[in-house]
Order: C-alpha cells, then structure tokens, then sequence
C-alpha cells in the first residue's frame, strides 16, 4: 500500500538505489493510470500545461527519448529535443555551460541520456531543474527499470517476493541490468545472472545475486527472464571471440527458454540483436513482453514527469 505522505514533487530521477519502494510504487500506481489517457481518442491533459521540458540526448536513443517527449506532450507540457549533432556541443560546448544555458532557459525538467557514469548527478547538482537520468554509461537507466516493473506485474506477477528473475548476457556495460537488479532484490525477488565472465563485474556478487557460468542454470524455473543486448557500442574488442559463438553459448533460444516457466515473462530493453543475444523466434514468441516494455514506457515517463513536475500525490490531479 502507497503511503499517503510519499511525495516527488521536485525530485531528481537519477538511479532506484535512491528511490524508496513507497515512491516506486507511487510511480507504478501513477503509470496505471496514465495507460488510461493513452487509451483515450483525444489522449491530451493540461497537468503539465506552462511546464517546460527539454531532452538532451548526447547518445542515440528511440524508445527513451520519444517517449519522453510524448509523455510531456501527452500531458500539457512543452517540449523540446536537443541532439548532440545537432547543437553547440558538436561545437565543443563543455556540459556544464550546456545545462547552465538550458537553466537560463527556465527549463523545469532536463531528460538526459550521457555515455559518462555521474553525468545526470552532476546536472543536477548545478541545475535547479528537475534531472531525469535516460541512461548514463553503464550506471544507470531508472525509468527502463520502471516499466519492466509494470511491464511484469501486468503479466500477473503483483509480488516479486520469491520470483526467480534472470538476467543475461552483457551484465558489465548494461545500465539496465544495474537497475532491474537493485529494483529487483529491492522488491524481494531472487535475481540470477549469467554472462561471459569478461562481461560480468567482478563485484557482481554483491549487488546480492546468484551468479552462473551456465546461461540453462540461470533460466531453469525462472519466472522472469530479462536479455540484455549486447552494447557493442561500448565494447572494447575481443570479448567474446565471434557473435556466431556468442550465440552458440550465450543466445536466448527456443529450447533454451522452454527451461523458464511455462508462463514466463520474457523482457529485452531493445533494440534487440536479433540472432545474437536472442533468436529471430523468442523475440516474437507468445512469451515475449517487448513491445509492452514499449507501451509502458510511456506510461512510466508520464507517470515521472507528472510526479516530479507537480508534486502530484493523488492521480485525481491529472485532469
Ligand atoms: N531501451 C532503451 O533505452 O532503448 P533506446 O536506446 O531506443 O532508448
């Protein structure tokens, strides 16, 4: 049950260590509601009406970013998008004068994506704005953590208490993985990894997982199963000796999922290596929640924007 007192107003988004299971189930409540407005013919309220919110995006991004930008448009709010090749900082600008010139913009709300671990902290700590953390190197990707929150009680699995949840591949660089195990073993579930050991952090085991060398002993009676792609783009090379083994060894194939429960809920953040981390069937097999991550990304973003802009404690504010 969310306490009444939970608040977001004016908070800064920037990992799920620093979000308490009341507020995460405070933005779990609030995204429900929102899928009701995505819903409607005219999907459109003014609670965001006269708030400002820009994207700043110094890496590549198709779901995050546009749903961000359709969540604050959803709401009433006004949006603007800013790609590095397409601003001052393919000019050089440093990030510190791009936030303080975006500051003096009034901008309520920054959404940014950065290759650097810290970069969304360190906005925040110069900006008065609202900073919501879209991926920072392999720190952090909070709201993706979110909506595979929803995504997967939405398949029916309310209580993580218990649940066997795996997550595979490329643990080392992923962003996403950090954030579905600390939002995971906050909610009491018992997570399990398996990777190439040169892609697995040498702490792994303290972030309170069940580490395997086997990727079948990781999926074995797993309720949830979570690929990660692999991040090719942050890679040095040499490690894994060719995809086609990477495949052979690491790959989420069709007998190798039959090991999960027969109603497992299958995630992949996306864009998904198809033939690679996961093959061309599993990505589109009846199991596979991928294009409901998609949807309720949107909610969530909606739900964070709406939460963190308004101070919004009750959901009969958003109309
Ligand atoms: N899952 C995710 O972050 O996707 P994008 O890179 O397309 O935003």
């Amino acid at each position: 049950m969310t306490k009444a007192n939970v608040s977001l107003g004016g908070k800064d988004i920037l990992d799920i260590a620093s979000l308490s299971v009341d507020e995460i189930e405070l933005i779990l409540k609030t995204a429900a509601e929102m899928k009701k407005i995505m819903k409607r013919d005219i999907k459109k309220v003014p609670s965001l009406r006269g708030k400002a919110i820009v994207t700043l995006f110094y890496e590549n991004s198709t779901r995050t970013r546009t749903s961000f930008e359709l969540a604050g448009k959803y709401l009433g709010a006004d949006v603007v998008n800013i790609t590095t090749s397409s601003s001052s900082v393919a000019k050089g600008e440093c990030l510190r004068d791009t936030i303080l010139t975006l500051q003096s913009m009034n901008f309520d709300a920054i959404v940014m994506r950065h290759p650097m671990e810290g970069a969304a902290a360190y906005a925040a700590k110069i900006s008065p704005a609202v900073v919501i953390n879209a991926g920072d190197g392999a720190h952090a990707h909070p709201s993706q953590a979110l909506l595979d929150l929803l995504t997967i009680r939405e398949d029916g699995k309310k209580d993580f208490k218990g649940l066997k949840m795996a997550i595979l591949g490329d643990i080392l660089y992923s962003r996403v993985a950090r954030s579905n195990i600390a939002a995971w073993t906050k909610l009491g579930a018992d997570v399990h990894v398996a990777g190439p050991v040169t892609l697995m952090p040498h702490d792994i085991a303290s972030l309170g997982v069940t580490v395997h060398d086997r990727i079948e002993d990781a999926i074995e009676g797993a309720d949830v199963v979570d690929v990660l792609r692999i991040q090719l783009e942050r890679q040095k090379k040499g490690l894994f000796p060719t995809t086609r083994e990477y495949a052979r060894i690491w790959g989420l194939n069709e007998s190798r999922l039959k090991l999960a429960k027969p109603d497992v809920t299958l995630l992949h953040p996306g864009p998904m290596n198809r033939g690679l981390e996961i093959s061309w069937d599993v990505g589109y097999c009846d199991n596979a929640r991928i294009r409901d991550e998609v949807q309720n990304g949107v909610a969530i973003r909606m739900a964070l924007e709406f939460l963190t802009l308004t101070g919004g404690k009750h959901i009969e504010n958003i109309d």
